[in-house]
């Protein structure tokens, strides 16, 4: 990992046998003892209200109490590092989502320290809060504030019966909410810091759909000085990853806006970004959108079925152009999410109606210049 001191946030920092980064310095007074020392949660008790608390450790039997011994019935969801299990912590007296990393191996280890260590440093109203972890013995936990509408993915694609459909404004709020996000750890990180793994299953809602970003556990920190990209392994999620990034390595924050626009595609759409039941162009979403980017008139046949025509036409197009610039071939010619935020802001802010198919504008007009114009692991 590269300079964390450069960060202005400076909280408590996680050590494991492998890596032991440095605490950072801080000119802020210090919230908590930096290193992996235990310390007694319920001296901590006073600071719980706060959003900015730093990570704090919990023992293996805290989580096993929490989970009823990680009852099945607890389990949330499952991912590619592990279980998420919903839990209740009697003594910080809050629910949660503890994640148990699968125990196979330095890789899994890796990714749990660069998610103590980018979490505990990283706070903003659009990325999820990390309460704690435990590294007992070979133990790799994570715990993190319970988003109870859980993933986007799981309103998007495969609806349960429990489960309506996202409108268009709700879908266009959490856009938003999502670029803000990424638009914290491009720009207001510093040095800045490279998502790479945008995804829908990565972004988590709270009450009233409100999207916070998860699972920093390959993000990196993005190029310094003269550099423009930094080299890493290939990973991410296929269907996501930026083409140049898959080929040669070379990441850069434009590989985030890439997936960014595969992510805004399907919340468009209500395709995945990779449909195993479809075969040809369709299998793949990008592939079966650009031919249709270049004729305006087919843009309505993008629109996710599930909308069932309940959507403005203009903002579908202005929302489509924003997806088809974030997915060009070109990084360069990509937009910076910083547009993509001032663009998606609007389009959020523009309240449908589908009974009287009017708008309510609750925001003013929009800065963008072209507004005129219109699940497997690598
Ligand atoms: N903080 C949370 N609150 C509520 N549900 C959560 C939370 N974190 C994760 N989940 C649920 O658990 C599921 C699995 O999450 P996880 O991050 O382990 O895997 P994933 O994102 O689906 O895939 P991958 O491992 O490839 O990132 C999520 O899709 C979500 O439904
Ligand atoms: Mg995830």
């Amino acid at each position: 990992m590269g300079c964390f001191p450069c960060f202005q946030k400076k909280d408590q920092v996680a050590q494991s046998s492998e890596e032991k980064p440095k605490p950072a310095p801080s000119s802020e007074p210090k919230k908590q003892n930096s290193g992996n020392v235990k310390k007694d949660n319920s001296k901590e008790n006073s600071n719980r209200g706060s959003e900015h608390i730093a990570a704090q450790t919990f023992t293996f039997r805290e989580l096993a109490t929490a989970t009823g011994n990680f009852r099945a019935d607890c389990l949330v969801g499952e991912g590619g590092f592990g279980r998420v299990y919903k839990g209740k912590l009697e003594s910080i007296n809050q629910v949660v989502a503890i994640k148990q990393l699968d125990r196979n191996g330095l890789q899994g280890n890796r990714e749990f320290l660069v998610e103590v260590l980018m979490l505990s440093l990283l706070h903003h109203p659009n990325l999820v809060n990390l309460i704690g972890y435990c590294a007992d013995g070979d133990q790799r936990l994570l715990v993190y504030e319970y988003m109870p509408l859980g993933s986007l993915e799981d309103h998007l694609h495969d609806l349960g019966s429990d489960r309506r459909r996202l409108d268009w404004n709700t879908r266009m709020k959490i856009a938003a909410g999502a670029a803000k996000g990424l638009e914290y750890l491009h720009d207001k990180a510093n040095p800045p810091v490279i998502y790479r793994d945008l995804k829908c299953s990565n972004i988590l809602l709270g009450e009233g759909f409100h999207p916070k970003l998860s699972d920093f556990g390959l993000a990196k920190l993005g190029p310094v000085g003269d550099k423009t990209h930094v080299s890493t392994r290939v990973m991410g999620t296929y269907g996501y990853c930026a083409p140049e990034y898959a080929m040669t390595g070379q990441l850069t924050l434009k590989s985030d806006v890439y997936s960014f626009g595969v992510v805004l595609l399907e919340i468009i759409t209500g395709r995945k970004a990779i449909d195993n039941s479809r075969s040809g162009p369709e299998h793949n979403l990008v592939a079966w959108a650009r031919p249709l980017f270049k004729d305006r008139r087919k843009f309505p046949q993008m629109a996710d079925p599930m909308l069932q025509g309940q959507y403005p036409s203009r903002a579908l197009y202005q929302a489509l152009a924003v997806a088809a610039m974030c997915v060009q071939e070109q990084p360069s010619m990509r937009p910076l999410i910083a547009d993509v935020v001032t663009a998606l802001s609007y389009l959020a802010s523009q309240n449908y109606n589908p009974n009287n198919r009017t708008f309510q504008n609750s925001s003013h007009s929009p800065r963008t210049k072209r507004d005129s114009e219109n699940k497997r692991r690598i």
